[in-house]
């Protein structure tokens, strides 16, 4: 069997397909790489009898999670296979549309772009594009829920798929807690907007964080900051009571929010005062290249990534897809374009609308209405009441989403037994992994409650941008080692272009990264430490490939029968007397 290579589709007919396909024949170090990209043979994951503890225990570190093993998972997975093509969109754009645009669009105009943040958005925009691309030949490829941690596990090895799930903390997670930040700002402004002021003991995050130089303190007269901090709990309820129940929410949801977003272009357009596109670049005068001029606009980058965030969470909802190959592409690259052009027309109003320098506020778009207001006497209360609004609904939903994807996340790394199995306990009537969702819920809520928006917000860029580049290494490795599975989608190129886009996306990953404050790089570099630590003392030694491989097939193996009458190929092996 280790010749032969399968297919399992999926649908209401599951049947596993023998293609066919030779690798291990003909030698040659290609076929080799390919042979064991090929192998489903559980008891390669075995110590081998002559092998020594450093060999085996290195071999475990590079052993890769079989895509055959992954499509007999989405196979047979416990939760409800439900979303069409314009629901995964709605996902995309529910968790993309948020903090950045209602609220880091404005710093980051006010601080290192000016008017420019425009063309911040459109470079974050590129280099979306690009992951776009490849994570959309992964989803239509291994249609299966953990996202970019499962495909780098397919493709590099426990070790770097390890370090992408728990890299993914930071897109997920912390950016949960960052828009929960923002969700707090535009929740005391929509008051504000009717004369009720909260007082910022209860409303701001407990500490402040200085970037320059790098410093984090306790704001004296902040306690919590309690409007993210229940969001975030009561999205946790949403989420734990079922997809069926958060996808409606999330549809209405982000309908409102597309609604303000083209609301905001089209009302405030003709009122745009030229004077402050000029200039439109702001020059660099403080000495530090982060501020202003032409460096300024990628440092801005950086933090306007943030505002496409999102798209790639699409594929966290594989599982619970009902087409995944061919509709998860469509959710990725549709979402990622809509928002896009959204993006590019809000920013030029914004800034066009008030000064750049009046644009650092937790509630940037109000303050540009704000300004409009000024200028020309005129009440825009109606405005300002709907984008309050709009952003907190907006809000909620990329929340939502951002949790979601983390839960199925850690679903995926409990099903490999990386962390521990409470994550992928499946509730019995709502089949949602909900102790997952209430523990991922619980911290979250706490760092929202906690963290400045800015801290947080650099910390999910870097981190997203880490993921994505292992995803670009991700696409080139499984093209050049399992051309053989059915791909829905394919990054255009042809056989060896398709590189390029891959390869240019990596680049920009990596510019932007470096590009980030320091301090935020050193602070990836101590999240990642610690993951490690985490890994060697937990992971590696209870990952399911390697403490039971055999189990661990036979049990993918026994649900598909099970569920389906056919037989995973796997069965020809013997479990009892292997040898
Ligand atoms: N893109 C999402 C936002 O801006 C994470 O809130």
């Amino acid at each position: 069997m280790d010749d032969s290579k399968y297919e399992v589709s999926h649908g209401a007919d599951i049947s596993i397909v023998e293609t066919g396909a030779k690798h291990s024949s003909g030698g040659g170090l290609f076929d080799n790489i390919q042979a064991r990209y090929a192998k489903v043979d559980p008891a390669s994951y075995l110590r081998r009898p002559d092998e020594s503890g450093t060999q085996y225990w290195g071999r475990r570190l590079g052993s890769l999670k079989p895509v055959e093993l992954l499509l007999a998972e989405y196979a047979n997975t416990e939760l409800r296979q439900y979303l069409n093509w314009w629901q995964l969109t709605f996902i995309g754009i529910g968790a993309i549309i948020g903090t950045g645009i209602f609220v880091l669009s404005g710093q980051a105009a006010a601080q290192n772009a000016g008017p420019a943040v425009t063309i911040s958005f459109l470079i974050a925009g590129i280099a979306s594009a690009f992951a776009a691309l490849s994570y959309s030949e992964l989803a239509s490829m291994i249609p299966v829920s953990g996202s970019a941690y499962t495909y780098a596990y397919a493709t590099m090895g426990e070790f770097v798929g390890w370090t992408l799930g728990w890299d993914l903390v930071l897109e997920y997670m912390v950016g949960a807690a960052t828009v929960g930040v923002g969700w707090s700002g535009y929740f005391k402004k929509f008051f504000e907007l009717f004369g009720i002021q909260f007082a910022d003991s209860w409303t701001e995050p407990t500490v402040i964080w200085e970037e320059n130089p790098a410093r984090i303190y306790y704001e004296e007269g902040h306690a919590f900051n309690v409007p993210g901090f229940v969001v975030i709990l009561l999205v946790t309820v949403v989420l734990c009571v079922g997809i069926r129940q958060a996808s409606w929410v999330n549809s209405v949801i982000v309908v409102i929010k597309l609604i303000v977003v083209v609301l905001f272009i089209f009302a405030l357009c003709g009122f745009v005062d030229r004077d402050n596109y000029v200039p439109y670049v702001p020059p660099n005068t403080s000495g530090d290249w982060h501020f202003f001029g032409t460096p300024g606009i990628f440092a801005a980058a950086t933090t306007v990534f943030f505002a496409y965030i999102g798209f790639d969470s699409v594929t966290t909802a594989a599982m619970e897809a009902k087409n995944p190959k061919r509709d998860l592409p469509i959710g990725i690259i549709g979402s990622l374009v809509v928002t896009t052009i959204l993006y590019v027309g809000f920013c030029t109003v914004m800034t066009g609308a008030a000064n750049y320098t009046e644009l650092n506020t937790s509630t940037p778009v109000i303050t540009a209405i704000e300004a409009i207001e000024e200028r020309t006497g005129k009440s825009w209360m109606w405005l300002k009441v709907i984008t309050a609004i709009g952003a907190l609904a907006g809000l909620s939903s990329v929340l939502l989403i951002t949790m979601l994807g983390q839960t199925r996340v850690f679903y995926s790394m409990a099903k490999d037994g990386l962390v521990p199995s409470i994550f992928a306990k499946v509730h019995p009537r709502f089949k949602t992994p909900y102790m997952s969702t209430i523990l991922v819920g619980s911290i979250t809520a706490i760092l929202s409650a906690i963290l400045p928006v800015d801290l947080l917000g650099n910390m999910t860029s870097v981190g997203t941008l880490l993921a994505f580049f292992i995803v670009h290494c991700g696409v080139i490795v499984l093209r050049f080692t399992r051309p053989d599975v059915e791909r829905w989608f394919k990054i255009p190129g042809g056989k060896y272009l398709f590189i390029v886009f891959p390869i240019l996306g990596m680049v920009i990953c990596v510019l932007l990264i470096a590009v980030a404050e320091v301090s935020t790089i050193w602070r990836l570099f101590v999240w990642m430490g610690v993951g490690w630590i985490v890994y060697f003392s937990y992971g590696i030694r209870h990952s399911k490939l390697h403490r039971d491989p055999i189990g661990r097939f036979a049990e993918v193996h026994a649900h598909v029968e099970h569920s389906n009458n056919e037989s995973y190929p796997v069965q020809d092996y013997d479990y009892q007397n292997r040898s």
